[in-house]
């Protein structure tokens, strides 16, 4: 069974992510979203908020399973039995640390590869910390996340 892990902050979920769930989950048995939990960065939603989210978002998708880890990721891999990072690029500007993170992956498990995957066009703008913004300010973000957590995402970041 060909099994592959997409790991980030998911702070929160956006149709940019989906977009990269979608098609990943069209390529492997598997596809395991992994929310990692980083003591050092301070997060909007919690693990376990930001797990839900996504749980709700996939729900249409048998093949995807949502997960969290804390530590190294190519530990997280072993543990899952899978040999596949999927990361999303946007942009020139995501290849740089996505480059050096995919090598010092491989140097500390050389069984383990990075996939990239190019984000859509009309996606390519979209990040989780914009869509913080706007909806903090009370801007629309209709468009940039998934329909069925609109309105929880719109609710948390009001009172946040
Ligand atoms: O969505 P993000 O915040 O860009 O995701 C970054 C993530 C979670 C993929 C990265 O920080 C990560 O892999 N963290 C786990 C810790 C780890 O393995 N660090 C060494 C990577 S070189």
């Amino acid at each position: 069974m060909k099994v592959a892990v997409y790991p980030g902050s998911f702070d929160p979920i956006t149709n940019g992510h989906m977009d990269i769930i979608t098609r990943a989950s069209k390529i492997f048995d598997k596809l395991i979203v992994a929310v990692v939990r980083n003591p050092n960065k301070v997060a909007t939603f919690t693990v376990a908020e930001r797990m839900e989210l996504i749980k709700k978002a996939v729900n249409g998708l048998p093949n995807v399973e949502v997960d969290h880890f804390e530590g190294l990721l190519v530990d997280f891999m072993r543990k899952k039995n899978a040999r596949v990072i999927i990361k999303g690029l946007r942009a020139v500007s995501d290849f740089e640390y996505e480059f050096q993170m995919a090598l010092m992956n491989r140097k500390l498990d050389p069984s383990i590869e990075t996939l990239f995957m190019m984000t859509s066009y009309k996606y390519s703008y979209l990040s989780s910390s914009v869509v913080k913004e706007i909806g903090r300010l009370g801007g629309c973000i209709g468009e940039l996340v998934p329909e069925v957590v609109l309105t929880d995402i719109q609710k948390k970041l009001i009172n946040s």
